[in-house]
This record gives C-alpha cells, sequence and structure tokens, in this order.
C-alpha cells in the first residue's frame, strides 16, 4: 500500500452529532454541531467550535450558557434540519420540547437521550489563526449538569446501545454506531508485536 499525500483537513473520524442550545432574543434556539470535545473530567470541560456569524453564537456570547444534546439515531432528520436552516431566517424555538435545569438560559431537548447544561469559562476565537476572514468561537463549557431518562443508562451511566448515538463523517454522511469491538484500558495489556 502507498501512503498518499492528501490535502490538508479536519479528517476526525468519526465526528459525534450534538444539537447545541442557547437563547437568543428570550427563545430557546439550536443547531446541529459535529466540533465538540472533551477536555477535562474534573471538573467535566467541553469545547464546542461554532462558526463566529451563527444564529447561536449571539446567545452563547450574551448568557455564557449553552446546552449540548445528545441525539439518537431516530433523530437523524431534526438534527440535520436545525444544522441546515438559521435561527437568523427561521424561528427554531418550536421544533423541540424543552426543559431547564440550573442554568434558566441553557434549554435542553426533551426527547435527546443526553442533555448537558454547560456555562461557559473561556471563549477563543480562531480568527488570529484561521486563513478566512471569519473564524470559529471556540466555547469551553463547565458542565454544571447532565441529564438522562433511566431507560437510557445502565448502571447509572448513559448506555451506548441504548441511547443510539449518530455520527458524522467528512464527506456529509450519517453512519449508526457498529458492533462492541473490546474493553478499553484492558484489551491491550496482552498486546504483544506479531
Ligand atoms: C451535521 C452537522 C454538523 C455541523 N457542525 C457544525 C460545527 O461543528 N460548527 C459549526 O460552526 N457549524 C456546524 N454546523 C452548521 C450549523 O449547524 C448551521 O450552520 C446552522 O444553520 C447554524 O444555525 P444558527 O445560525 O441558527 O446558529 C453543522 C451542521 C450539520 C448539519
Amino acid at each position: 500500500m502507498t501512503k498518499n499525500k492528501i490535502r490538508p483537513g479536519v479528517y476526525v473520524y468519526p465526528m459525534p452529532v450534538s444539537i447545541i442550545g442557547t437563547i437568543v432574543k428570550g427563545k430557546p434556539t439550536f443547531m446541529a454541531l459535529a466540533w465538540i470535545n472533551v477536555v477535562e473530567y474534573k471538573p467535566p470541560l467541553i469545547a464546542i467550535s461554532s462558526f463566529e456569524s451563527h444564529y447561536t453564537n449571539l446567545g452563547i456570547k450574551e448568557n455564557q450558557t449553552f446546552s449540548v444534546n445528545i441525539p439518537s439515531e431516530g433523530m437523524v432528520e431534526v438534527a440535520d434540519y436545525v444544522g441546515v436552516v438559521s435561527g437568523k431566517e427561521i424561528d427554531k424555538s418550536e421544533v423541540f420540547e424543552v426543559f431547564y435545569g440550573e442554568l434558566k438560559t441553557a434549554p435542553m431537548i426533551q426527547h435527546a437521550p443526553i442533555n448537558l447544561e454547560c456555562k461557559v469559562v473561556k471563549s477563543i476565537n480562531t480568527t488570529e489563526f484561521s486563513e478566512a476572514e471569519r473564524g470559529h468561537e471556540i466555547f469551553i463549557g463547565k458542565v454544571v449538569g447532565a441529564y438522562a431518562d433511566e431507560y437510557y443508562l445502565t448502571n447509572g451511566i448513559p448506555d451506548i446501545t441504548k441511547v443510539k448515538p449518530f455520527i458524522f463523517s467528512i464527506d456529509n454522511k450519517y453512519w449508526k454506531i457498529g458492533e462492541f469491538l473490546g474493553s478499553a484500558f484492558s484489551i491491550g495489556k496482552t498486546y504483544k508485536k506479531e
């Protein structure tokens, strides 16, 4: 096999699909977001990267809060919908049934299996290292509340086989999660190079 040098890009496989919630002009609004990552676990910190002209960014910046909602396979169409229309043109406040936790400006989606309410602890604008005129805003949020229906839990932890999250590939496709492969922090212990 030959290693081809390909165009540099963000080929991070896979990317989880999340739905970010916030409040703009007194109303809930949501957008799909795949550029999301865990940055710390104590306290739990999550980073999201959202293009600076998105309507959602207005709410995050004003309230310094946002929600992360993990949709299940059955929500693929609605997740895509909130990722193709902007709150600048279309009111997305009625798309989901919402509930609130501790933060009153982080609307969470009742129907999504996992909901996290986050408080912004740091914001970074990528414009200084962007080659484009406008960049993304990275919001690092501290998870102050996490919610899941009993149905999705096993031993108190969200169970991937019940949550059925789906993933996004850079060629603009959605995929289901596959089969169990092995136990982490364990399967490698007996590894030997052949
Ligand atoms: C699957 C998917 C993933 C997306 N991921 C991101 C992302 O990580 N960051 C981003 O800025 N926009 C992302 N988008 C685009 C926004 O969701 C989209 O532009 C949306 O309309 C913005 O809504 P708003 O203007 O109401 O905030 C994604 C869209 C889709 C469909």
